[in-house]
């Protein structure tokens, strides 16, 4: 892949942000994520490359844009890759007005990412200091010794996150009979997956069940920074398991880093649209707005973050009619 790709995504977090954060505790989730998807989908057509949805906003007859096989991308000599996307990865969070709602994307080259189907995964999640060293099937504690060990603390002083859901009150036990601490999310574990690669958000392990396409967007990140996710789907009926088998996934086989995204490149692109833990939302500022964005590539480890500015006078269609 060529390495302005990078530079050129994160226009696309960046139009779908503004967008969809002008629908900031509306309570209205449907047309927060509409505004991010469409202006995704315009911007996508500026970029020079012949690009695939593989994780998207739907099958083709569900969703009018951004769907599962629609290509991406104007030039017809650009490189092929692969596209995951989540145009607002936090859709309650922007309706209720809270934090750490993002505009996602993961790129690599055509057939490496996996296509993970529409159902839960779960998940385990660390940075760059416990890489190696986590194992999704071992007991709780185990790798929360695993990450304190890593990152030379106290269990006690090790924070683990995980979506406040009743479906994970088993691991809620382990972590509290551990001594560790907790971090509830409220929604948005891609943005909780990359935190715990960066000590200033102050999570050390992700851990629990989430989508499965955000899993493989959080490993596309984790695989950038040198980190590491581990995830296994977590299908809820005979048809869901109809569908692991048709892709040729075992129920419960461990997906690790190359199972989820394969080969040595791939870039990933986040935009904050409400204020997170690592990236500030959008401002608005009268004739402008602010973003704040990061993003990376896995062959050079390249991490950048980036702040725009953002004309909405001279870019009226950054601003949102409503
Ligand atoms: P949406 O933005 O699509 O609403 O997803 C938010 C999210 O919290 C993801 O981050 C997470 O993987 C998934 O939903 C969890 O699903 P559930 O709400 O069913 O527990």
């Amino acid at each position: 892949m060529k390495r302005s790709l990078s530079m050129e995504v994160v226009r696309v977090t960046e139009a779908a942000a503004i967008a969809s954060a002008r629908w900031m505790g509306r309570g209205l989730k449907m047309e927060a994520d509409d505004a991010a998807t469409t202006a995704m989908r315009q911007v996508f057509d500026s970029i020079p490359m012949q690009g695939t949805v593989v994780i998207g906003e739907g099958e083709m007859d569900e969703a009018p844009m951004l769907y599962i096989g629609e290509q991406l991308g104007h030039d017809e000599n650009g490189p092929h890759v692969d596209i995951a996307v989540d145009p607002l990865e936090g859709t309650n969070i922007v309706a209720a007005g809270s934090g750490n709602a993002l505009t996602v994307l993961a790129i690599a080259d055509r057939g490496n990412l996996l296509h993970a189907p529409d159902m839960y995964m779960e998940k385990i999640a660390v940075g760059p200091e416990a890489a190696g060293k986590i194992d999704i099937n071992a007991p709780v504690i185990d790798n929360l010794r695993a990450v304190a060990k890593a990152k030379n603390k106290d269990i006690e002083d090790v924070v683990a996150t995980l979506l406040n859901r009743d479906r994970h009150q088993h691991i809620v036990d382990q972590i509290r009979d551990a001594g560790a601490r907790i971090k509830f999310i409220s929604d948005g574990d891609v943005a909780a997956a990359i935190n715990t690669a960066f000590d200033e958000t102050g999570v050390d392990i992700l851990f629990g069940m989430g989508g499965a396409p955000e899993g493989v967007i959080a490993a596309v990140a984790l695989k950038c920074l040198g980190g590491e996710f581990q995830g296994k789907l977590i299908p809820s009926n005979d048809e869901e398991i109809e569908r692991c088998k048709k892709m040729g996934i075992e129920v419960n086989k461990v997906l690790y880093m190359d199972d989820l995204v394969k080969g040595d490149d791939a870039i990933f692109a986040a935009t904050g649209v409400t204020d997170g833990e690592l990236l500030k939302g959008v401002q608005f500022k009268g004739g402008h707005c602010t973003t704040e964005s990061v993003v990376m590539r896995a062959k050079s480890g390249t991490v950048r973050f980036i702040e725009g500015r953002h004309s909405l006078t001279k870019k009226p269609n950054l601003f949102m009619e409503y």
